[in-house]
Parts: C-alpha cells; sequence; structure tokens
C-alpha cells in the first residue's frame, strides 16, 4: 500500500521551504515523541472536568492571557467558536431571550454551521460598502448602526478580528457599544493569539470582548489543532460558569496530549520570551511592508504579524505570484485571484524574511489588473439548519442560478462562505462561485 500523505509531507520536510503559512512554529520546535501521546490516565486529568495538571496549566495560560477562565482545545478554534455559540444559545435561554446574533459576513464557516446545529437565529452585518467575501471592514459607528436597526435586539454580536486578510476591528470601541446595548461580544480571534505580546496590547479580552477563541497554532509555536476558548472577567456569571460545560458539548472524549502538551510547553515561552521577540518581528514587518509598498506592491490590512498584498494592482493574480514565490521554495498562506497572505511568527528567521522580500522584488511590476467581485447580498429562502438538512443534490455551479444553497460551499482555506445556507442564488453569485473557482455545489432539491 502507499503512503501518499506521508510522502507529501516527508517531501516538503526536505525541501525546507520559508513557511510563511500556519502553524505557528514553522516546522522548527523540537518534536514530542509517541511516548507523549498519551490518553487521560491517572494523574493525567480530564479535559473539561479539570482538578489537577490540566487545570493549573490551564490557570498559567489563564494569567498570561489576563482572563477570569481560559480553557484548552486541541480541535482548533473551530471546537472555541461552537462552544461560544453554545454559552450564547444557553446564556439566551436563561435570559429568556430569542437567541439572535449579529455578525459579520466573513464569518468561518463553523459559525455557520454551529448557529444552524444550535437553532440560533443570525442578522449578518454586510459590509457598507461592495467589497471582496473576506472582509467586512466594521466600524464601531456602523455596528451601532446595524445594532439599532435590528427590530429585535441581539444577544450578540460576533467579529472575526482579525480577518483572513490582516483587518484588526476596533474591539475596544465595538465592546463599548455592547456594553451600552447590554449585548455579549464574542470575537473570533483565531488569527490573533499573538496581539496580546505587542506593547500595545491589541487582545479581545483585553479590549473588552466577553469572550473570544484563538488558535494557538496559527500564530504561537504550538501544534496544529492548539487553541484557547478565553472567557473575560466581565462575562455574565452564567458564562463563567458553563465554559466547560460548553466546550465538551462539541469536544472529542479523547483529546491529543499531544497537542495539550504542546500548549502546556509554550506557556513558557509566552511567559518569557514571547513579547521580546514579538517586538524584534513586528519592527521587521513593518520595515518589509514600507519596502514593498515603495517598489509598488499595495499592502493591506493593519495586522503586525501578516503581510496581504492586493496582488492586481502589482500586475498578477494572487495566485499567479504564489506560483512565483513557490519556484524560490517560498510557501505562502493563501492565494486567490485577488490577494497573496504571508503569516510570520517568532519562528520565523530574518534571512526567510530577506528571501521573501528579495523575490518579490525581483518580480517585475505589471499593468495593474482592476477586477473586483463583491459579496453577493442574497434573499433567505429558508433557515440555514433548514437548508443544512434538507435533502439536497450536487450540481454545478454553472445551473445554480434560482436554487437554494443547502451546504456552505468554500475554499479551504479561508473557509468564508460565498452565499449562506437557505439563500436563494442569482447570476451574482453564481459569478462570485466561479470566481473562486467552485465549480460545483450543493443545493436544496425541488419538488
Ligand atoms: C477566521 C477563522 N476562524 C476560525 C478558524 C478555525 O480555526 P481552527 O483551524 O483553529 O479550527 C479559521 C481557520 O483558518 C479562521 O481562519
Amino acid at each position: 500500500m502507499n503512503t501518499p500523505l506521508y510522502d507529501f509531507v516527508k517531501e516538503y520536510n526536505t525541501k525546507n521551504a520559508v513557511r510563511l503559512h500556519m502553524p505557528g512554529h514553522k516546522g522548527k520546535i523540537a518534536a514530542l515523541e509517541s511516548g507523549f501521546d498519551i490518553t487521560e490516565i491517572d494523574g493525567a486529568d480530564v479535559l473539561y472536568n479539570e482538578k489537577g495538571i490540566l487545570k493549573e496549566s490551564q490557570k498559567n495560560a489563564s494569567d498570561i492571557f489576563g482572563t477570569y477562565k481560559t480553557l484548552y482545545s486541541a480541535e482548533g478554534s473551530s471546537l472555541s467558536i461552537r462552544a461560544m455559540l453554545s454559552l450564547i444559545k444557553m446564556y439566551s435561554l436563561n435570559a429568556r431571550k430569542h437567541p439572535l446574533v449579529l455578525a459579520g459576513r466573513n464569518a468561518h464557516k463553523v459559525f455557520m454551521t454551529a448557529s444552524a446545529l444550535l437553532d440560533i437565529d443570525v442578522k449578518w452585518i454586510f459590509p457598507e460598502e461592495k467589497a471582496e467575501l473576506l472582509s467586512v471592514n466594521i466600524s464601531p459607528s456602523y455596528l451601532e448602526k446595524c445594532i439599532s436597526d435590528c427590530e429585535e435586539m441581539p444577544v450578540a454580536v460576533y467579529i472575526t478580528s482579525p480577518d483572513y486578510l490582516g483587518n484588526i476591528s476596533d474591539i475596544k470601541a465595538m465592546s463599548e457599544i455592547c456594553d451600552k446595548y447590554g449585548i455579549i461580544l464574542a470575537v473570533d480571534n483565531a488569527h490573533g493569539a499573538y496581539l496580546r505580546f505587542l506593547p500595545e496590547n491589541m487582545h479581545p479580552i483585553s479590549l473588552g470582548a466577553h469572550m473570544c477563541c484563538d488558535s494557538a497554532h496559527k500564530t504561537l509555536p504550538v501544534l496544529t489543532g492548539g487553541g484557547y476558548l478565553h472567557i473575560s472577567e466581565k462575562a455574565p456569571a452564567l458564562i463563567k460558569s458553563q465554559a466547560e460545560n460548553a466546550m465538551s458539548l462539541f469536544s472529542s472524549t479523547s483529546p491529543s496530549f499531544l497537542i495539550l502538551t504542546s500548549l502546556d510547553r509554550a506557556n513558557e515561552y509566552l511567559c518569557n520570551k514571547m513579547y521580546e521577540d514579538t517586538v524584534k518581528l513586528q519592527a521587521r514587518i513593518c520595515e518589509l511592508k514600507t519596502r514593498l509598498s515603495s517598489v509598488g506592491y499595495s499592502v493591506k490590512g493593519n495586522e503586525p504579524l501578516k503581510l496581504t498584498l492586493a496582488a492586481k494592482a502589482y500586475g498578477y493574480t494572487g495566485d499567479e505570484l504564489a506560483e512565483l514565490l513557490r519556484k524560490d521554495n517560498i510557501e505562502c498562506e493563501f492565494s486567490d485571484p485577488d490577494y497573496i497572505v504571508f503569516m510570520f511568527s517568532t519562528s520565523t528567521e530574518d534571512d526567510e524574511i530577506n528571501r521573501l522580500k528579495n523575490t518579490l522584488i525581483g518580480i517585475e511590476k505589471r499593468a495593474a489588473v482592476t477586477q473586483i467581485v463583491s459579496i453577493p447580498v442574497l434573499y433567505r429562502a429558508m433557515s440555514v439548519k433548514d437548508a443544512l438538512f434538507s435533502s439536497s443534490e450536487e450540481i454545478s455551479t454553472a445551473f445554480a442560478e434560482n436554487r437554494v444553497l443547502a451546504s456552505p460551499s468554500v475554499s479551504c482555506p479561508p473557509a468564508v462562505p460565498v452565499a449562506v445556507c437557505g439563500e436563494r442564488l442569482n447570476a451574482e453569485a453564481i459569478r462570485c462561485f466561479e470566481y473562486y473557482g467552485i465549480k460545483k455545489i450543493n443545493v436544496v432539491k425541488e419538488g
């Protein structure tokens, strides 16, 4: 029997590529051998019913992040997002409120599937001006307008910040607005665990969010799958007390101790050295952005440790730039027709940043391309839940006009759905699917 997956990863490893993608350890942390892969044996403690060493380790993480409580996830932010929505549902039922969440439309697909599973109603915040799929760029005043425009007060606001392209929202101002209206603020901070370690602490919990998820593995020296659910001191008592229950609702009963141990080991680094290393790296990335702008690249986003280039301004698609860099053994995090995204971490070395800079500068600038495809605003024909559990069929995207989308068809990354399940597709939506290379989609069966 062949081993295609093992062969691929082994070959990638031997290539020694400049890894400007997740995970944050960039292949450079000391490996934990299989002896560390244990289960919840006596003394190892039980995740989400912690009484011993897991409790102690999570308390260390909580102290580092300045939270009321931090829980580990061995299943990424995906698990923590499901838990946040479960907590919102529990809170709503307890307060006898309708579980309605006002959410930025660029939410990750787990948000959509989890809200359907939990029977949570979602009101979307679309961009104020036409924008691409991955960013909504919600300003605090626009958020307040969206809240005031709701016929019914939402129980929670859900913001993805940083978004996939490296835009950070003004969480501090948003939290003040949410507090004013008595609304829970939940933040998808999957890309921003490191924000705690900047000279200006930009972590959502420090800026007033009630809870957030971090994918530790995306930006910290942690194995893939390692994440956090952070609960703030200011969160309602029910959310504080039910966090473990909410995590265990969706989690595996066999959490990977390799991942949990890597979260534990990271605490030492986060506590002692992360801040110093982050400050240096931030300066290096800032220099890189300035240099690339000076030769004509269009640098997007305000996230300090991510570089996003709007490739078309330089005359290429993001995918074309990715291909050119691949020839120089540099692997990006993500590319699509419009953008190319690079993720740096404190494991990235200076000469790797220089290699990226020199290769990008060596690419000849061409005339800008000006095609843009925006998020389609669609009519909702049925609820997300009804659509997800409907009898459905897969058809060619080209024939999907007027059909109702059944399951979120996304390319991963970035896993932001072009249309929401239950929406009736129009010509603009079809164009958008095709633009992102999605050729087949699942629609609700008719008749
Ligand atoms: C914005 C955002 N939220 C959530 C997730 C899910 O995180 P994880 O892969 O840690 O489960 C991702 C994954 O890339 C993401 O980009």
